[in-house]
């Protein structure tokens, strides 16, 4: 978004910040003063030095990798409630010896399964008297395999049908620790009449039962289509907890907070951190989304930055492109958002292989190789049908004219991955990439091909 040069003027007398020059520039090769995210840019980096600059910034990027991936966080912000609901109903239920069941409901990513969990690990020295079986209902092939996966768990002989429930049913009514059954995703258990779903939550109703059952599904409906006959004793009905989506208050939280245990600068920006809050929740306020969305934007920088800095020398006394640390900003999470929402390549290239035919695959490749070389985004047509001819040269395929050049350009315009601002000579006509150049790559996904074009760089 900003020129190296630009924000070093803007950051005169603050501290460092990715991309700007280091105060005292280090002495090409030897070791930058701490491991931290963002410190040193080589200036017009000579050779040595660059190992370890990408040391550096590669630590950091997989350290924001890693914290945007746990699933289990020490601490889930904007659930306290609802995690106080489930303590207190555990404790109330499966400590006291009481019978029961908890039905949990949410859109996806609203934290049902890392705050049961997060309880679960709380709670786990209350709960040692008693047996808690964790099923996640996605990995079972029907909705009647929950039996026999109930049965194993609890260390019972595997039974089919109408005995397996039996057996199960005699276990948990007979003297014993109470049991705690936890089905996740429990909306694939929806069958004709929903049987499934009530044997079930019929279980801690019956005489000396002890057995504590908690659901956590999608549906806010799911009790109401399915337990209509249970609903009818109120009285011992599943207690129910809704997890509502998260606000872009809480979602940029949740990112700030996660991104704070990476020490150092922060990797992305305030803005892109923001607005990566604010795209999510007005869609679906779903925190894994949220996370993708900044884990895949951290993914793209570190490529950016890893092939400026692995790029060769260009032959012919040319300065090559120079590594810039960069921070994740907001033009990169908006690309990643709309790749992940659903546009341009999210259509074709991303999904299946082979979506760009050759030639269209050669012409960006060339057009990587140019922008990269000019230090533009814009180059002319002329500019790219000479440095595409020379690719194909290097890599022994027929080239087309410029003519058809041109009608490549518009088919890749039309994928919205390229723009075209056309002038009456053809030649000087304004091609631009619409996309960050790692994405091109991603969705090339012909790494030998692109590898090689980009490894041979332009003559
Ligand atoms: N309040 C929160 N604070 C931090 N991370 C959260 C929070 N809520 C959800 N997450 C993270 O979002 C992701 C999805 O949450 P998850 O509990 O699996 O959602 P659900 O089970 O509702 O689909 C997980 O990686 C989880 O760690
Ligand atoms: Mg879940």
């Amino acid at each position: 978004p900003c020129s190296p040069t630009k924000r070093s003027k803007e950051n005169q007398g603050r501290r460092l910040l990715f991309g700007d020059p280091p105060a005292s520039p280090e002495k090409p090769g030897s070791p930058g003063p701490s491991p931290r995210c963002g410190g040193q840019e080589t200036p017009q980096s000579s050779g040595p030095a660059r190992p370890q600059l990408f040391r550096q910034e590669g630590t950091c990027y997989q350290e924001a990798k890693r914290v945007l991936h746990a699933a289990v966080p020490d601490r889930l912000h904007a659930r306290e409630r609802e995690t106080g609901v489930m303590r207190q109903f555990l404790r109330e239920h499966v400590c006291g010896r009481r019978p029961g069941s908890l039905y949990v409901s949410g859109a996806p990513g609203t934290g049902k399964t890392a705050s049961l969990s997060r309880v679960l690990l709380d709670c786990k020295d209350e709960l040692a008297g008693s047996k808690t079986i964790v099923l996640n209902c996605m990995s079972l092939s029907s909705p009647q395999s929950v039996f026999p996966a109930v049965a194993q768990e609890l260390g019972l002989p595997a039974a089919a049908g109408r005995d397996g429930v039996r057996r199960l049913e005699k276990h948990l009514t007979a003297q014993g620790p109470m049991v705690l059954l936890v089905l996740d995703e429990l909306d694939q258990l929806e069958s004709k009449g929903q049987d499934v779903l009530y044997t079930l939550f019929e279980w801690p109703r019956l005489p000396r039962s002890r057995l504590v059952l908690v659901g956590l599904a999608n549906a806010l409906d799911l009790m109401d289509r399915s337990l209509a006959r249970l609903g009818a004793r109120p009285a011992s009905s599943p207690q129910l907890l809704h997890f509502p989506p998260y606000t872009r208050e809480q979602l940029s939280t949740i990112l700030r907070e996660r991104l704070g245990q990476v020490a150092g600068d922060p990797v992305l920006d305030a803005a892109a951190l923001q607005f990566c809050a604010r795209k999510v929740s007005a869609v679906s306020g779903d925190a894994r989304k949220a996370l993708d969305v900044c884990r895949r934007a951290v993914e793209v920088v570190e490529l950016e930055v890893r092939n400026q800095t692995l790029l060769k020398p260009l032959p012919g006394g040319d300065s090559p492109v120079s590594p810039v640390p960069k921070r994740v900003g907001l033009l990169h999470v908006s690309r990643v958002i709309s790749e992940v929402f659903g546009d341009r390549l999210a259509a074709g290239a991303v999904g299946g292989r082979d979506t760009f035919p050759l030639q269209q695959k050669v012409l960006l490749c060339s057009l990587l190789l140019l922008a990269r070389r000019l230090r533009t985004r814009e180059v002319t047509l002329g500019k790219l049908h000479d440095a595409y001819s020379q690719v194909c040269r290097q890599q022994h395929l027929p080239a087309v004219d410029q003519a058809e050049c041109l009608s490549l350009v518009t088919l890749l315009e039309s994928r919205g991955v390229l723009e075209l601002k056309r002038t009456k000579e053809a030649r000087l006509a304004k091609v631009s990439l619409k996309m960050e150049e790692a994405a091109v790559e991603h969705a090339l996904q012909d790494t030998a091909l692109v590898g090689s074009i980009l490894a041979q760089g332009l003559r």
